[in-house]
């Protein structure tokens, strides 16, 4: 099977591809990543001499190059690329509308144009809204209440996806997922920054009071769901993902602080993030039904791989905490 990866330089999209190659060493992936702030070639050094891996630089907005790609004979399309973070999102919304909006409805035109092909679309949970502690998980029933720029930017596309389904009869689906965690995320997530700056000795900075509540899921558990959807999914069809790990923002950092031997004195409460959703928390029983998906990894062992991880790839970090990296993809990404 050939298939075109989006935005496989990321966080998830770089284990997405190592999972699957592992499991699918047959299968050919070509990797189309711009490379913004958040996509690092170093996330797939092992994977470059491998004759199965292509990685082709390009926007997912430029729908001549899109079109180019996908006339190389994609039998499936994974779409992983977007801008990926809230903060940011409500700094500036413009690249989010460019790329999660304008650059899927290119992707799906592409796909639809170049014979149908198969197309699974990568959404959060973020488009449901904020649950109150009392309200049930978030399921495939539960209506769209984006609230920030970035899962309103998130929750268009879904719609743009589904529309292209119901219009144009694309073979989509959709998997939505809980917060993930694990090896090559980028540092400005509350996990990855808060491990890296305990190991620089610096203070991590707990929004509000820390009340806000996420699921955590593991990556590679997520790459699995993405894979059953992909395998057994019902065409049309949207799947919830989770990790069924919900927990404040302050007891993770008190476990993170645990786990690495330092104190709670290395917290430091900032202001919070404006329209901050208190929780989310995701039913993923029609996953578990249907696919005979659900998550494996425990959190606590998760959380201490993930530690591990952060601290036996210094050099990975470090270089895109001293700026070197910020500095280079600003500059590329402006020259867009
Ligand atoms: P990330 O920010 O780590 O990576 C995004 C990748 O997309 C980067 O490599 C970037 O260079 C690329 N990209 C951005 N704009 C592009 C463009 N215009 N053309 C081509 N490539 C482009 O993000 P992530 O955390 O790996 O998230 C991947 C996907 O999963 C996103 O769609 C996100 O909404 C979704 N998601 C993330 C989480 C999470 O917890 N991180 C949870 C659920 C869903
Ligand atoms: O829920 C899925 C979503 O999870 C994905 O769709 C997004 O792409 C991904 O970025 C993530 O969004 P969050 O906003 O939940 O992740 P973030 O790591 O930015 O924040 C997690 C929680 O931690 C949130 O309640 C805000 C808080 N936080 C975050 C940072 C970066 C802090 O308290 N301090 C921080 O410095």
């Amino acid at each position: 099977m050939k298939i075109l990866i989006t935005g496989g330089a990321g966080f998830i999209g770089s284990n997405f591809i190592r999972y699957w190659l592992n499991k699918y060493p047959n299968d050919q992936i070509i990797n189309l990543d711009v490379l913004t702030y958040a996509g690092n070639l170093e996330n797939l050094r092992d994977l470059e001499s491998n004759k199965n891996y292509q990685f082709i630089k390009g926007d997912i907005g430029d729908a001549e190059l899109v079109n180019e790609v996908v006339q190389k004979g994609m039998d499936l399309i994974v779409h992983f690329a977007a801008e990926s973070h809230v903060d940011r999102s409500i700094m500036d919304s413009s690249d989010f509308i460019k790329t999660n909006v304008l650059g899927t409805m290119v992707l799906l035109d592409a796909a639809k144009n170049n014979g149908k092909i198969r197309f699974h679309h990568i959404s959060t949970d973020e488009v449901f809204g904020a649950l109150t502690p009392k309200d049930k998980p978030f399921n495939e029933s539960t209506p769209y209440a984006p609230r920030s720029p970035y899962s309103a930017s998130k929750a268009a596309s879904d719609h743009l996806v589904r529309a292209y389904f119901h219009t144009h009869k694309l073979p989509i689906t959709i998997s939505n997922c809980s917060n993930n965690y694990g090896p090559y995320q980028f540092p400005e997530k509350i996990i990855p920054l808060f491990i890296t700056n305990l190991l620089e000795r610096k203070k991590v900075p707990v929004y509000g009071r820390g009340k806000n509540v996420r699921d955590w899921i593991y990556v590679d558990d997520h790459n699995a769901g993405i894979d059953a959807v992909i395998k057994k999914g019902k065409i049309g069809e949207t799947y919830c993902l989770g990790g069924g790990q919900e927990i404040t923002n302050l007891e993770l950092t008190g476990r993170i602080i645990k786990l690495m031997g330092q104190d709670r004195t290395m917290i430091e409460y900032v202001a919070d993030r404006p329209g901050h959703d208190l929780r989310y928390a995701m039913d993923y029983t029609k996953a578990k039904k249907e696919l005979g998906w659900e998550p494996a990894m425990s959190f606590d062992r998760g959380l201490k791989q993930t530690i591990d991880w952060y601290k036996a790839h210094e050099a990975w970090w470090r270089k895109i905490k001293s700026g070197e990296y910020l500095e280079y993809y600003k500059k590329n990404y402006l020259k867009r």
